[in-house]
């Protein structure tokens, strides 16, 4: 199938109808990358309902991991959906929420025996791990990162610190959250440079916050994107990540890795904790758990998982039908090696777009880890400020010819498709990258910035 392929400019008559339908029925908060209404998707193509053909680079939001539609994940859906469709695996015992979560037990990185907590949404396994660190740990505080995203319920909106808009105007939040810079090298917050700075942004969690402000055994958990996401698709320098489990053995406090974006293989590996070999003691996953379909999970030590009967729950947690979706998602990435992919299509993009910066006035920084790639752009490579309508422009121009990407950070773009991309794709979406960033380049008529 040829993608892209557009029969008209979007969005099309049909697009604007929806969309003004959409004006008036639908919360004006939700954020619209672009006006992109969707008929059908397949694989790595994404169809409009005026029949144009994007190829998907987005996979709506970092999801659709094994490519829209895999005939094993709809299979396993048809099926389940005619035997069971809700049962509720909090009140009742569902097998398909117990082998789920024996898989992803065995699944979760390091040694120790795990277990699972089912939910709906990435924000629903982050608001899961804040509550059991409290309970476990007996404290309330607890450290996340600038640059943040880890939801936007009350309890995940207040770890959440990548745009303050998600905040303003709904305080107060849950209290006892302290924000603290991440491992952010290229715009690094005291000036330093790896390895030169011997991880600086540590010391100062233990040599300031914790002395000055914050005594460590108030805290319950750190909670870390081991890549972060919304705030950049930012990877962190090596041993960043051991040293803050160091940091949190020392002092008895909980790591939780919220790999809500990076999981299910988008960097390379199952779990983005396992390039740097760290084991959470809390791990929440989401987004390409089910190809598209909404579970997610709270993954913990055994012995963490110490809550009680009854102290938390979900009605739809777990349901059978995004099990059965997650077993054959599981199972395609197996068998279709679609992790190796990651790795190596990843790699491919990512060398391209580093030869692209050098020629490029805009591009500042080039990063990721397999198929999760960030483009950052600047006004000036010597000043490195923000080029932020010029990033969401470039993300416009792509959906004009016809490839899907979104933004992240205040200036960043990000790849985010299926893992299933093949290297022609990869190819296919790189030219248009650089064909719409070159029209920006020469003629920056912005649109308004992302969220
Ligand atoms: C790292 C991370 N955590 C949590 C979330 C929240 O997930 P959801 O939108 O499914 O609630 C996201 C969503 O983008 C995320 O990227």
């Amino acid at each position: 199938m040829q993608v892209p392929y557009l029969v008209t400019p979007p969005p099309g008559p049909r697009a604007r109808a929806i969309l003004a339908r959409s004006d008036r029925a639908v919360t004006p908060s939700l954020p619209r990358a672009y006006p992109l209404a969707v008929r059908r998707a397949q694989g790595t193509m994404v169809e409009d309902v005026d029949g144009n053909r994007f190829l998907d680079c987005a996979a709506g939001i970092a999801v659709c991991s094994t490519g829209h539609c895999h005939p094993r994940v709809v299979q396993a859906v048809q099926e389940q959906a005619a035997r069971l469709l809700h049962i509720c695996g909090a009140d009742f015992y569902d097998p398909l929420y117990v082998a789920l979560a024996e898989r992803l037990g065995r699944l979760a990185p390091g040694n120790n025996s795990k277990k699972v907590f089912l939910g709906n949404s990435g924000a629903e396994a982050v608001e899961a791990a804040f509550k059991l660190a409290r309970y476990h740990t007996g404290r309330s505080q607890v450290i996340a990162f600038l640059g943040a995203f880890h939801g936007r319920t009350m309890g995940a909106v207040s770890l959440t610190a990548s745009s303050a808009r998600y905040k303003q105007d709904f305080r107060p939040l849950v209290s006892g959250v302290t924000h603290v810079p991440y491992a952010y090298c290229y715009r690094c917050n005291y000036n330093l440079a790896y390895p030169g700075c011997n991880l600086a942004c540590v010391d100062y969690i233990e040599n300031e916050l914790f002395t000055r402000s914050l005594a460590p055994e108030e805290v319950a958990a750190i909670f870390v994107e081991p890549v972060q996401g919304e705030g950049g698709y930012i990877v962190p320098p090596p041993n960043w990540l051991s040293r803050l489990r160091a940091l949190c053995d020392r002092y008895g406090i909980l790591l939780v890795a919220d790999e809500v974006q990076t999981g299910i293989g988008r960097t390379g590996k199952m779990w983005a904790v396992e390039h740097w070999e760290v084991e959470p003691d809390i791990l929440c996953s989401a987004k390409a758990l089910a190809s598209g379909l909404p579970v997610s999970a709270m993954i913990a030590r055994d012995e963490v998982m110490s809550w009680p009967s009854g102290t938390h729950g979900s009605t739809f947690g777990g349901n059978p039908v995004c099990c059965a979706a997650a077993q054959a998602t599981l199972d395609v990435i197996e068998e279709e090696r679609l992790m190796d992919n990651a790795a190596r299509v990843g790699a491919r993009l990512m060398n391209n777009l580093r030869e692209l910066a050098a020629e490029s006035r805009l591009i500042g920084d080039v990063r990721g880890l397999g198929l999760m790639i960030g483009v950052e752009l600047v006004k000036d490579k010597e000043t490195r400020a923000r080029a932020r309508k010029e990033a969401n422009q470039v993300v416009q121009e792509c959906f004009k010819r016809g490839l899907l990407l979104l933004p992240c950070g205040p200036n960043s773009v990000r790849f985010s498709p299926p893992l299933i991309l093949t290297e022609a794709e990869a190819d296919t979406a790189f030219a248009i990258f650089a064909e719409a960033l070159a029209e920006v380049e020469n003629d920056p008529g912005c649109e308004g910035e992302w969220p």
